[in-house]
């Protein structure tokens, strides 16, 4: 596929993962290498890890916090805010991603589902808080908390925690992604492996009648849904496919 064309009356939504962060440096999940080597997921980024140990979780993603300070966007994400810049409200940007780097590029359209590393909250806030919910919000934060002592705390006496979806939480945003994909003519997914729901069910509640294109180095564990698969780097076919779109 050499360029994709947009007309007046489409609507397109972008779905991005770890791959589109991979070339700004960051490891991916699943790919050799990747982020979860050496920390066991369930050490880290679940509920469970976070009552075992607090502090373990927030060494964890402190220096996530570190690797994404260093990091800067790539060609894709700069494609990708280029694009929402010439169609406006009728793209929609939808993350896997908790670093900034979409915003970093210009991005503004946009909804973190799995939550944003440069913010935190209580501990008994947000969905699935429970009856003795603390009603605070998530606030932005780059702090590094990297001991129990220093974790700080919130008026309501909870600690505060990052502001991520960990396995078993409920994705953010949803009832406003799934009104952005019921209306989108095109979906394009870039750089996620297609293994992680609800994420990876966008592409059927998508409809037939909308074109789905996938971009990445792999076929993804859902590539049969997809009408088209670009194969390649995100950063290196991203512009020129939305180039003029
Ligand atoms: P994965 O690590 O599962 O997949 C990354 C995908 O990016 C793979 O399919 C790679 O082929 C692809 N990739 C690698 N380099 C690329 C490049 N330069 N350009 C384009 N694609 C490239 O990451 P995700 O699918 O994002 O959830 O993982 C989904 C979720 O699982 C994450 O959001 C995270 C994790 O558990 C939470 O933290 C809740």
């Amino acid at each position: 596929m050499q360029r994709m064309r947009i007309g007046p009356e489409e609507r397109v939504f972008v779905l991005t993962g770890a791959g589109v962060s991979a070339e700004s440096g960051l490891r991916t999940f699943r790919d050799q290498g990747g982020l979860w080597e050496g920390h066991r997921v369930e050490e880290v980024a679940t509920p469970e890890a976070w009552t075992e140990d607090a502090a373990r979780v927030w060494r964890f993603y402190s220096q996530r916090r570190r690797d994404a300070r260093r990091a800067e966007p790539n060609a894709a994400h700069r494609a990708l805010a280029e694009l929402e810049q010439r169609l406006d409200d009728r793209f929609f940007l939808c993350t896997q991603n908790v670093d900034d780097l979409h915003e970093r590029a210009g991005s503004r359209r946009l909804v973190h589902m799995h939550g944003e590393l440069f913010a935190s909250r209580c501990e008994f806030s947000g969905p699935g808080a429970g009856t003795s919910a603390c009603a605070s919000a998530p606030f932005p934060d780059d702090a590094l908390y990297e001991t129990e002592e220093v974790i700080a705390h919130c008026t309501c006496g909870g600690r505060i925690r990052p502001h991520i979806v960990w396995f078993g939480e409920m994705p953010l945003e949803m009832e406003r992604i799934e009104r952005e994909i019921a209306r989108a003519t095109t979906m394009l997914v870039v750089g996620t492996s297609g293994a992680v729901y609800p994420a990876a069910s966008f592409v059927h509640w998508a409809g037939p009648r909308a074109r789905r294109i996938y971009i990445g180095p792999e076929e993804p564990a859902n590539a049969a849904a997809f009408t088209e698969i670009v194969p390649g780097r995100a950063g290196e076919v991203l512009p020129g496919l939305v180039e003029g779109a």
